[in-house]
């Protein structure tokens, strides 16, 4: 349970195509019909003008941002969702499920665009006042599946997805290298478990945190 709020916080991360928008769904099913109070949101995006800095950020045709202005636009958005949407639910003891979230900027920007971890994860702490997930479950994925699982799906490729292979193998290990350094606050799971296996170890999981708030809850 967090020390922060009655309610829990808990982020889905992982490369493009890992699932995180599968499982997360697939969580927030489960919890609400056990009737918890739940809101599912997404990164960048959750409030209005985070939505407006995603299509600015994630869009192709702004010309060329650089990586401090790409850093600085994704820790803005996340700033707004974290004071307008992300506290207040947790003050109201709502279960916060949210599809990316810090670590993903650790990542693409510290990582992939070379900016360094350090300075990304202090910007992002100041972002958000230090609000960090009770629980991130990292989906590991190989770049390659991934990109084959998005193109599968037909999508067009956003400006970070289309980025080269090797950019794509930094974020990865990346995410690895966090969950790494703080192991209690990450389940770590292979992108490439079916389905329905991965959603019961995720629930487990958070069932484990919730304790006696959800007697039964059951994949
Ligand atoms: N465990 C899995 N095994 C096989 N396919 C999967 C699995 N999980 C998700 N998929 C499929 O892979 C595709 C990408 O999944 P999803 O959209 O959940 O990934 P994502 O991490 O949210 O991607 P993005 O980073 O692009 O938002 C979807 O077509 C989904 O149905
Ligand atoms: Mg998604």
């Amino acid at each position: 349970m967090s020390i922060q709020s009655p309610g829990l916080f808990i982020a889905f991360e992982g490369g493009d195509g890992a699932g995180k928008s599968t499982q997360a769904a697939r969580l927030s099913d489960a919890l609400e019909s056990r009737g918890l109070s739940v809101l599912r949101t997404r990164e960048p995006g959750g409030t209005p003008i985070g939505e407006k800095l995603r299509s600015l950020v994630l869009d192709h045709g702004h010309g060329t941002i650089d990586a401090r202005t790409e850093a600085l636009m994704f820790a803005a958005a996340r700033a707004a969702h974290a004071a307008q949407v992300i506290r207040p639910a947790l003050a109201e003891g709502t279960v916060v499920i949210t599809d990316r979230y810090v670590d993903s900027s650790v990542a693409y920007q510290g990582a992939g665009r070379g900016l360094g971890a350090e300075g990304v994860l202090s910007l992002n702490e100041w972002a958000t006042e230090g609000l960090r997930p009770d629980l991130t479950v990292l989906l590991d994925v190989d770049p390659s599946d991934g990109r084959q699982r998005r193109t599968a799906g037909d999508a067009a490729e956003d400006r970070l997805e289309s980025e080269p292979d090797d950019f794509h193998s930094a974020i990865r290990h990346a995410f690895l290298d966090l969950a790494a350094a703080a192991p209690s606050s990450y389940l770590v799971l292979t992108a490439n478990a079916d389905i329905d296996s991965l959603a019961a170890q995720i629930l487990e999981r958070v069932q484990s945190l919730l304790g006696d708030r959800v007697p039964g809850v059951r994949p």
